[in-house]
């Protein structure tokens, strides 16, 4: 366990059935606010409701409706650029990960003389120069708490997270209206997303007593409503627990790390253009189960927390007997979500093995984390897994 240990988070979290009604309070410095979004939340109605709030609060808007999902590093400058041109001071992000992600760059570049690929080689660069307010609309990557943003690198045929406090964001509206209407599928794929997250950081070699109040509550919240929110429209409850639960990880990241998932996961999108939940989904198991004589102790208090058992039953079973069950449940959730299991169905086969343990071998910043040493031939071994 580490010694030391910080907590970063953003400045004001606004939460529950009326969230959203804050945002006039969020926007009292601003004299321009950016929207940025992308044409499937605008297209989900998403927009008009903030909108009308903005309006009423007498502050005039530009809105960047087109933003690329799971965007490149020139996309986002794009995009960045547009926003420069604008004129706007201060950015709202309506959207996932990929709608936050730009936001959080161009937070730290619209005002400077460098761009996002000078930040591939120094984040650091980067500096706080546009207030952000994060509402996400899938739960999620969590990028409302990081200071990560995830671009793809097309010559690296990779995707590459740059990291810098100075991207988290200012505000942040956790608003359940927001994907009350999120398609299943997308609500499978960003829900796992969160699982990994939460997991992946409770297990990771930077965990520390901060990251595991998260991590461990958010895995809590997750078990226990991730179907319910994606099979019934209706559960408002369980949709509202997965924006928290989505939230709480991602301060997990902050304060710890993701693992082996996300660093093999890198790859499939950069390269194949897999969705980011879907390949965390396929990897989730079988790094879990590589991963479980290291972490035992860690996933039995998994089970202590979220298993929904009486005392005695609990204190029937070994760390072992805990343990499995928490890795059948993660197998159960993914089968029963319906994401894609295999790498078949985006049309990789073993002719593709060798550059994927290549390019999941290079993501060293989050293999460092793993329990358990990944060598090349574990990921190998992985990858073949899903094949
Ligand atoms: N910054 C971080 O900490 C972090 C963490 C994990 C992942 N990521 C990155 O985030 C990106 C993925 O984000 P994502 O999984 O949230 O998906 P996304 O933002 O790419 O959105 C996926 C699709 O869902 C649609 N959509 C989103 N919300 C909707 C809603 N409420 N109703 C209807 N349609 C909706 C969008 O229009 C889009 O077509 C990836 O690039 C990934 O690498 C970032
Ligand atoms: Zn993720």
């Amino acid at each position: 366990m580490l010694t030391d240990y910080v907590l970063q988070v953003p400045q004001t979290v606004y939460g529950g059935l009326h969230a959203l009604e804050n945002i006039p309070k969020a926007l009292k410095d601003a004299k321009k606010a950016a929207i940025f979004t992308d044409q499937g939340i605008r297209g989900a109605g998403l927009l008009d409701y903030p909108l009308s709030l903005i309006e009423e609060a007498g502050i005039p808007a530009v809105i960047l409706d087109d933003l690329p999902a799971e965007p490149t590093c020139d996309e986002a400058q794009n995009i960045i650029d547009r926003f420069k041109a604008s004129g706007a001071d201060f950015i709202i992000a309506i959207g996932g990960g990929s709608v936050m992600d730009i936001a959080k760059l161009a937070s730290v570049t619209a005002g400077g003389s460098w761009g996002v690929r000078d930040l591939l080689e120094d984040p650091l660069r980067g500096e706080k120069q546009i207030k952000t307010l994060m509402i996400p609309t899938t739960a999620g990557t969590g990028a409302e708490a990081t200071p990560n943003s995830i671009v793809a690198v097309p010559e690296k045929e990779l995707k590459v997270g740059i990291v810098n406090s100075a991207m988290i964001a200012d505000y942040v509206i956790l608003d359940g209206r927001m994907i009350r209407n999120l398609p299943r599928k997308i609500a499978a794929s960003t829900g796992v997303d969160a699982l990994c997250h939460a997991i992946e950081c409770f297990t990771s070699k930077k965990s520390n007593p901060f990251s595991d109040t998260f991590a461990l509550e958010a895995l809590d919240l997750i078990l226990n409503n991730i179907e319910a929110a994606c099979d019934d429209p209706d559960a408002i409850d369980a949709k509202n627990a997965m924006l928290t639960a989505a939230f709480y990880a991602g301060i997990a990241i902050t304060a710890s790390g993701t693992t082996a998932v996300h660093a093999l996961s890198y790859p499939l999108g950069g390269k194949y253009h897999i969705p980011h939940g879907v390949s965390n989904a396929m990897l989730l198991v079988p790094v879990m189960k590589f991963n479980e004589p290291a972490c035992r102790e860690k996933f039995a208090a998994a089970y202590d927390r979220a298993a929904r058992v009486s005392k005695a039953e609990g204190a029937a079973l070994t760390a072992e007997e805990k343990s499995a069950w928490i890795i059948q449940r993660l197998e159960s959730i993914v089968k029963h979500l319906d994401i894609p299991a295999s790498l078949k169905d985006y049309g990789i086969g073993s002719e593709d093995l060798e550059d994927l343990v290549a390019a999941g071998m290079e993501v060293t910043r989050l293999l460092v984390n793993n329990m358990r040493e990944v060598t090349p031939q574990a990921a190998r071994e992985l990858y073949l897994s899903v094949m």
